[in-house]
C-alpha cells in the first residue's frame, strides 16, 4: 500500500515529523564521549511519550527498542545497550521512528563523537549530501529510480560505496509502505511520483565494500569488511517542485 495524503492530512503527519525532529535535536546534544547508547534510548523514549506519541520501531517485527544506534562499522539497526559506550573518534547513526495519531515519520542522522579524522568527517558529509541529492529528485512526475540514481552516482563519484541490502520506503499510515526506494538503480524507471506521496529516503554509505552481514541478534547489520558506514534519512512529502522535508 501507498498512502497519498490530502492537504488536510499533511497537517497530522507534519506533527509526527516535528516531534521526531525535536527528539533528534535533543539527542544530538547528548552525544558525547562516555555516554552509552542505552542512555540515548531512554532519553528518546521519555521524550516521545511526553509528546503523547509512540516510538514506531519498538515492537516492529520484534525490534526491542525505540531507536536504532549504529556505531562505526554498524550500518543500521544497532540495538542500544549500556555496554555500548561512545568514544572519541567514533561515529554513531541515530535512527528514530515516531507515530502520532496514526501517522508515521522516520529519520536518521550520523554524528561524530569527540575528535574524528578528516576522512571520517568526509564520509559523514558525503552521506548527508547524498540524501539531499535524492530529495531533489523527489518531485511530481519523476520516477522512484531517479532518486536512486541521484544517490548512487553521487556516492560513487566521491569514492564511496552504497549499500544494496537495505532500502528506503514509502511511509505514512504505516512505518513501511510501498514503494521501495533503493539507493541504486537506473534513472527514468520505477513508479511515477505523485503529489502527496510520502517517502523515507535513506542512503547508507560505506568506506569499503557495500556488502553487509546481520549479527546473531537478528538486527545489527555490519559492514562485511568492518570499515565505517554512515546513514542519513528524511521523511518527505512529494510536492510540485521540491519535496517538503517533515522529519
Ligand atoms: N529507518 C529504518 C527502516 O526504515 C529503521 C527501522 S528499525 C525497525 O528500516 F525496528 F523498525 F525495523
Ligand atoms: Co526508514
Amino acid at each position: 500500500m501507498t498512502t497519498v495524503l490530502s492537504k488536510d492530512e499533511r497537517r497530522s503527519i507534519r506533527k509526527a515529523g516535528s516531534i521526531l525532529s525535536e527528539c533528534m535535536d535533543l539527542l544530538s546534544k547528548e552525544i558525547k564521549v562516555g555516554v552509552s547508547t542505552k542512555a540515548l534510548e531512554q532519553e528518546a523514549s521519555r521524550f516521545i511519550a511526553s509528546r503523547n506519541a509512540r516510538p514506531a520501531f519498538l515492537g516492529y517485527k520484534g525490534y526491542p527498542a525505540a531507536i536504532c544506534t549504529s556505531r562505526n562499522n554498524v550500518v543500521v539497526h544497532g540495538i542500544p545497550s549500556d555496554k555500548d559506550i561512545l568514544a572519541s573518534g567514533d561515529i554513531v547513526g541515530i535512527d528514530i521512528g515516531v507515530e502520532y495519531e496514526g501517522y508515521f515519520a522516520d529519520a536518521a542522522r550520523t554524528f561524530a563523537v569527540g575528535n574524528v579524522s578528516k576522512d571520517t568527517r568526509r564520509l559523514i558529509s558525503i552521506a548527508r549530501e547524498a540524501l539531499y541529492e535524492g530529495i531533489e529528485k523527489a518531485c511530481v512526475g519523476n520516477r522512484i529510480h531517479d532518486i536512486s540514481w541521484a544517490v548512487q552516482s553521487f556516492v560513487e563519484a566521491n569514492g564511496f560505496n552504497i549499500v544494496r541490502a537495505f532500502v528506503g520506503h514509502g511511509i505514512g499510515k504505516k512505518i513501511h509502505e510501498d514503494p521501495e526506494i533503493p539507493n541504486f538503480g537506473k534513472p527514468h524507471t520505477g513508479r511515477i511520483l505523485e503529489d502527496g506521496m510520502v517517502l523515507a529516503i535513506e542512503p547508507m554509505v560505506n568506506v569499503g565494500t557495500a556488502d553487509v552481514k546481520v549479527l546473531g541478534d537478528g538486527w545489527t547489520a555490519v559492514t562485511s569488511d568492518s570499515k565505517l558506514s554512515a546513514h542519513f534519512e528524511h521523511t518527505v512529502i512529494v510536492d510540485g517542485k521540491i519535496a517538503e522535508v517533515i522529519a
